[in-house]
């Protein structure tokens, strides 16, 4: 019953999650757009930006933006707030759910660094706000300034955190955690600087005076940095599913150029939106940087397996099947020996040759070219029993040799 329960806690979060994300981009995409959309004409009154029109569902829209504030305040204002607390509440309830819950397996890997569970959980909560916090006194600091300068930095800060990360926790609790740390940037710019100094401007204007327009500007700063980083939040919360994103050698790395990627790709549009030349060149780079991050990808596992593209030693099934027997076989089984897990995980069953083989693949993306399994390492598994699965996998991981290879 408990199972069902969890099973049922994790699917309604994940759900509550993407759906609140969705709708968060989407006014974010949207906003940014329409921003850079705006036209000055003739006709429109003193202390507006500009004008879009738009149509949509069978209407037609005439937006018109205010630069600091309407003349007289409309009695009904609509805020956007709701979908981002709403994906940062429930992406943290998912944190605490399965990587805090779950430290042991998904968080911890006792090779990288020794932590106890409650070792754990406190580094990953103080490195979500000490992120923000670095984050906002850089905004602050006089870089804040200067968007190009800042921009640099707060790459080589996150690229920086991520490389210490993965020295804290195992692969695929380090590509989480920096997901979750730009999503918290992300979050709090909307919770501690763009509504509150919305709300300050909205006071101000209520009581007569004009509200300083330095409040809309930095509010416009910190939304163009959520901007930018949406798409590398989104490409982490995906690619923990994609172990060779994140449990490989240069996961770090990876994690830079989907910085790049994501950032140029989000230019490519607000540039378009803004009527201005197209820059084409966007999709060139991104197109390189994704090349760049699967040939990364290839480059071995986290903890020093084999390249992709190594020379195979010659092995046999009979080895491959010790190592998978070894290594595998408590937790992948029909009734798992491992203190927690109570059915084989995702239903993969690795304790008999044709499971084995059927799972080749499997086997070869989680535990030969990256290092997600055997979780946290649990097992001991060794570098040299992985490159005994890459080679194995290498050929029966290939549909028309399957046959080739059962014992
Ligand atoms: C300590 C228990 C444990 C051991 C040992 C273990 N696994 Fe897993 N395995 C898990 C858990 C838990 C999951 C589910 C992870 C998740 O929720 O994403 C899993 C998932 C998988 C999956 C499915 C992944 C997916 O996304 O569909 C494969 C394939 C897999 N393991 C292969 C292996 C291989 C190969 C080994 C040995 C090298 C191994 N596992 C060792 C616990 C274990």
């Amino acid at each position: 019953m408990e199972f069902i329960f969890w099973e049922w806690v994790n699917l309604a979060a994940r759900w509550l999650h993407i759906v609140a994300a969705v709708a968060w981009i989407g006014s974010s995409f949207y906003f940014m757009a329409l921003d850079a959309s705006l036209r000055q004409r003739p006709h429109l009154p003193q202390g507006v930006q500009g004008e879009a029109w738009q149509v949509h569902g069978g209407g037609f829209y005439n937006m018109v933006k205010y630069l600091v504030a309407p003349g007289q305040m409309p009695a009904d204002l609509t805020w956007f707030k709701w979908e981002a607390y709403t994906t940062w509440l429930s992406g943290f309830f998912l944190l605490v759910v399965l990587y805090y819950r779950g430290a042991d397996l998904l968080l911890i890997d006792q090779s990288v660094m020794a932590l106890s569970q409650g070792q754990a959980i406190g580094l990953s909560v103080g490195l979500l706000a000490a992120g923000w916090i670095v984050y906002d006194l850089l905004c602050r600091s006089p870089l804040g300034r200067h968007n190009g300068a800042l921009a640099g930095v707060g790459f080589v800060f996150l690229v920086a955190a991520c490389w210490g990360t993965t020295h804290v926790f195992s692969p695929r609790g380090a590509m989480l955690q920096m997901g979750a740390l730009i999503g918290t940037m992300m979050v709090a710019n909307v919770f501690l600087l763009i509504i509150p100094n919305q709300r300050k401007a909205v006071a101000t204007l209520l009581a007569g005076g004009t509200p300083d327009p330095s409040l809309g500007k930095a509010a416009k700063q910190r939304s163009m940095h959520n901007n930018y980083l949406t798409l590398p939040v989104v490409f982490l919360m995906a690619g923990n599913h994609y172990p060779l994103t994140y449990a490989t050698r240069y996961n770090w790395v990876i994690f830079a150029v989907v910085l790049v990627v994501g950032a140029v790709i989000r230019h490519f549009f607000n540039t378009k939106h803004a009527g201005k030349p197209v820059p084409w060149w966007a999709w060139g780079v991104a197109a390189a940087g994704v090349l760049l991050a699967a040939w990364l990808s290839a480059q071995g596992s986290a903890d020093g397996g084999p390249a992709a593209s190594a020379t195979p030693p010659a092995v046999t099934f009979a080895q491959a099947q010790e190592v998978v027997m070894n290594r595998c076989g408590m937790c992948h089984t029909a009734a798992p020996v491992w203190d927690g897990i109570n059915a084989p995980p995702h239903g993969v069953i690795l304790d008999n040759p044709g499971d084995i083989l059927r799972h080749a693949a499997d086997i070869r993306r989680q535990a030969a070219l990256s290092s997600a399994m055997p979780p946290g390492n649990v097992t001991l598994i060794t570098p040299a029993e992985r490159a005994i699965l890459a080679a194995w996998s290498a050929s029966a991981a290939d549909p028309h040799m399957a046959s080739a290879t059962l014992p």
